[in-house]
């Protein structure tokens, strides 16, 4: 049987964790200079890594078939056809487990890398059988040494992505040379920053709601009392310094007028994601009792935020989002044109409430921009780890459908009154 291992495969459908997660090894670990990269599996049917690299690097895609992003077809699947020590990166998504003597690929990767070349792997750990033609393998946490030990290579990083379905494995992995140290820059894609998006027509910087939302989480944090609070988007301080107790405070670009009064607030210069990636673990060792995301305004970073603090939080807790409800459909879009921007939060919003009925949900009519709050939390809930790549997909199939008028008239809200918060943040 040939095994048809280098091909499209399920690249018909990249998920949205694989993008991210070949992202991330990149913005770790590769230098800005010129490189050679090679992607074993390179069909471009619906999203390719070509997309993540700069037009200066030679990519170079494979595949066992001709097709759109493929630059050369193998005529063994096993044999690449590049001379030995001739390439700077190697990268491989969703091909592994199709491939019925993977261990041969590895030997193969491990003579063709240049000595301190490196590797990117990742491979599903769990997951429907999907065959291409066939599903011969899962890998877990301790298949990348073994195969590194196997072909020689260097394994320097290895972790498991939780979202489902299919829990990938990453590997970065080196030849040889002074082992690569990891850089984790501040996020890109900063579209919340100090820039002025003004826009020409009025209407779309427009602003309403009954009661301004700094004044509702005053009253949240008076009612709940919360001994540790996490903060999402802190900018100038304004709404981390409502809080007194315990805070984590995450913002990679801090306004420059931030000052933060709370004596018991820590910030952490850095994306969430970074957050949650490197310091959850150790700085989110007992349940909060108060979050407050409002950080990048757009679909998967909340959805990401929430599923991340959602799983830190108190069964008694209370997340609450902020501008969930764009005053036009200008501000709702995801690209920023407006200076008073939600982007698409409302679309996470919605998700929210589609999928986790679960939860209690109150949409307050705040100024200037909404908040919904959220109680009932579960923080071992899987259902959205689960769903993520499914949302991300539907999100941008439908990423040009503009904000409902429902959403945009606030018609599930309620006034933010003492007694309406009061119902809100109990369970
Ligand atoms: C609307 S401001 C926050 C306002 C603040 N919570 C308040 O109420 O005064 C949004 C902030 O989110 C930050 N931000 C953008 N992307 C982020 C990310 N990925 N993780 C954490 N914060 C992010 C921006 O730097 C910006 O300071």
């Amino acid at each position: 049987m040939v095994f048809n291992i280098f091909t499209a495969g399920d690249r018909t459908n990249m998920h949205a964790t694989s993008m991210e997660s070949m992202q991330r090894c990149i913005d770790w670990y590769l230098s800005d200079k010129l490189i050679k990269v090679v992607d074993l599996g390179a069909m471009n049917v619906n999203g390719s890594y070509r997309e993540l690299f700069p037009e200066n690097v030679e990519f170079i895609g494979v595949d066992l078939e001709p097709g759109p992003g493929v630059d050369i077809v193998l005529e063994d699947v096993y044999k690449l056809p590049f001379e030995d020590n001739s390439v700077d990166l190697i990268l491989s998504g969703q091909m592994l487990e199709h491939c019925g003597q993977f261990w041969r690929v590895f030997s193969e990767v491990a003579r063709v890398l240049k000595p301190e070349g490196m590797s990117f792997m990742i491979a599903p750990s769990t997951g429907p059988v999907h065959r291409y033609p066939v599903d011969c393998y899962r890998f877990y946490p301790d298949s990348y040494q073994a195969l590194a030990e196997w072909s020689g290579l260097r394994l320097i990083h290895s972790w498991t992505d939780e979202r489902g379905p299919w829990c990938d494995i990453v590997g970065v992995f080196q030849k040889g040379g002074e082992v690569q140290k990891i850089t984790v820059p501040r996020t890109k894609n900063i579209e919340a920053g100090q820039t002025n998006y003004r826009n020409a027509d009025e209407k779309a910087e427009k602003k309403s709601g009954v009661r301004d939302y700094l004044d509702v989480i005053k009253d949240i944090h008076a009612l709940l009392k919360p001994r540790t609070y996490i903060e999402i988007g802190v900018q100038k301080g304004r709404s981390l310094n409502i809080a007194s107790c315990d805070s984590i405070a995450i913002d990679p670009y801090p306004h420059k007028d931030l000052e933060i009064t709370n004596s018991k607030a820590r910030l952490f210069k850095c994306s969430s994601d970074d957050f949650f990636f490197f310091h959850a673990e150790d700085e989110l060792k007992k349940p909060c009792q108060l979050a407050f995301i409002d950080g990048m305004h757009l679909s998967e970073y909340v959805y990401r935020d929430f599923i991340n603090v959602e799983r830190a939080m108190s069964p008694n807790g209370v997340i609450i989002i902020d501008d969930v409800f764009p005053n036009h459909p200008i501000q709702g879009e995801r690209k920023r044109q407006s200076q008073v921007w939600m982007g698409d939060v409302w679309r996470f919003a919605e998700f929210l409430s589609e999928n986790r009925p679960d939860l209690k949900l109150t949409w307050l009519d705040t100024f200037p921009s909404g908040l919904l709050v959220i109680s009932r939390l579960r923080p071992k809930h899987r259902v959205l780890w689960q769903l993520y790549n499914q949302a991300i997909k539907k999100f941008s199939a439908r990423a040009s459908r503009p904000v409902p008028n429902y959403i945009l008239t606030r018609e599930n809200s309620v006034a933010p009154t003492l007694e309406n918060i009061q119902e809100a943040i109990s369970r």
